[in-house]
């Protein structure tokens, strides 16, 4: 039987789209956003209500650079070089900005990062890629690896945990004489201790390092992703779009209660399918590390009605994810959430193959709505044994949904 196996290429941390958000709306208690490299004087409002500082009272270190292309928003329009001989230059998050950083608490950090069609400097390497690193509260978070005069906006996230009531981000040659760092934003977003992300950064010491947010099943021709305030966390949920065989899609509100990571609504309204199987591919990963991915789905169509009639397996370099075949309607029935989550390996070139694979008798095919992938890193500075107390209630609005 011809196989109609489809590879869909998950590591991506590039965004090339617009993220659409609601005008209007107003900031989340414990957002800190800083726009690195800005030339005005103080602050100012995006469309999506998220207040951006200027970085220019934060540092003195380092030249401010304007890009010359047209950019998506304003954060991207200026970045700080530091072209300084220090080892490394430092951002403080600070309460001072209203950040509520208590020890222990979680926090989503992100890096912006886009060096334009005219970089201010040429990269050392002859491949042409600029490198250097970048560190969060003294753990190594990434090895930032982009090419000159690339105009994608590149973003990394991490969860992570503070030691103290700040939070240093911290910016590295590779060498003493290795490429000089550049950033155009920071964000500091409050994460609550119950997503299964950060129980399991509570009960592991790690950090969790993020490789993407995907929305799966998206047309062609919406290509945009989603953010905040539809995503309460402010986490950037990437298009992963197909052709119209391979989607479904609803406008009915789908159930999220249930799942405790709070995804939101617009991504669960699509998913990818494909008969009888497809794979979803990842390269690039740091082999030898532990991976962390959750998998979300809703069943959306309506000609699905009982149990039984969707039902498959999923695994991971053909080690099965899934105790039982998965049946989603079974576990929670029409237009509701349902995730699981799994740590997965690498193999030894660094790419893992999920597979999605229909158990016979069904007549729906497997389907997957969103994914998350993460590498984990033992934290220095954190252990398992320091659990949170409820410290992080001191911002009693971090965690409320948006209206
Ligand atoms: C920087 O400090 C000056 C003087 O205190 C203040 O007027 C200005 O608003 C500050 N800018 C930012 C971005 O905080
Ligand atoms: C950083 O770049 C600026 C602008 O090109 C230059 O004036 C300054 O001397 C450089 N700093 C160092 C330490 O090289
Ligand atoms: C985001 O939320 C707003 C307000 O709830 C809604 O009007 C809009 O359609 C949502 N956008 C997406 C992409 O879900
Ligand atoms: C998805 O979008 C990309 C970029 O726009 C395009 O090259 C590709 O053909 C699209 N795939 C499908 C299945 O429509
Ligand atoms: C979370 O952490 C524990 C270690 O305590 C681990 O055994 C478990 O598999 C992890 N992953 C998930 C998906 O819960
Ligand atoms: C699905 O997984 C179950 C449990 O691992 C296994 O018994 C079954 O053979 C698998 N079915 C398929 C079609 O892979």
């Amino acid at each position: 039987m011809p196989s109609d196996s489809i590879s869909i290429f998950l590591f991506v941390v590039s965004v090339q789209f617009v993220l659409l958000c609601s005008i209007g709306s107003s900031q989340k208690a414990g957002f800190t956003s800083i726009d690195c490299g800005a030339s005005y004087p103080s602050t100012y409002t995006a469309t999506d209500g998220i207040v951006w500082i200027s970085d220019s009272n934060l540092t003195s270190q380092g030249i401010s650079v304007r890009l010359s292309d047209n950019v998506l928003n304003q954060m991207l329009a200026t970045m700080r070089l530091f072209n300084g001989t220090q080892s490394k230059y430092c951002y403080s998050f600070t309460n001072s900005m209203n950040s509520y950083i208590v020890p222990k608490a979680f926090f989503l950090v992100r890096a912006s990062i886009m060096p334009g069609t005219n970089p201010p400097y040429t990269p050392k390497s002859s491949d042409g890629m600029f490198r250097f690193k970048m560190i969060v509260d003294g753990d190594e978070w990434q090895d930032v690896e982009i090419p000159y005069g690339d105009t994608r906006w590149w973003t990394y996230d991490v969860y992570m945990r503070p030691q103290r009531n700040s939070i240093d981000v911290c910016f590295a040659r590779d060498s003493p004489d290795g490429d000089a760092p550049f950033v155009s934003g920071l964000e500091l977003r409050p994460l609550p201790d119950t997503l299964s992300t950060t129980v399991n950064m509570t009960a592991t010491g790690r950090i969790f390092l993020g490789l993407g947010h995907f929305n799966f099943g998206v047309e062609t021709s919406a290509l945009f992703g989603v953010r905040y305030p539809n995503d309460t966390f402010d986490r950037f949920w990437i298009p992963r779009n197909a052709s119209i065989p391979n989607m479904i899609t609803t406008e009915e509100t789908i159930n999220t209660l249930n799942v405790r990571d709070q995804p939101p609504q617009k991504i669960l309204q699509s998913a990818y399918t494909a008969s009888p199987y497809f794979a979803v591919t990842t390269t690039g990963l740091e082999v030898g590390s532990k991976h962390y991915v959750q998998f979300y789905f809703a069943e959306i169509d309506p000609l699905v009605t009982a149990g039984g009639m969707r039902v498959f397996n999923v695994s991971a370099n053909d080690k099965s994810l899934t105790s039982t075949p998965l049946d989603v309607f079974s576990e929670v029935g029409a237009n509701t959430a349902y995730s699981f989550a799994a740590m997965v390996d690498p193999d030894v070139t660094g790419a893992i193959l999920f597979s999605f694979n229909t158990v016979p008798t069904p007549t729906f095919s497997p389907f997957l709505a969103a994914a998350e992938l993460f590498n984990t890193r033992l934290s220095n500075t954190l252990t398992p044994s320091v659990i949170a107390t409820d410290d992080w209630h001191l911002c009693k609005d971090c965690f409320s949904a948006v209206s």
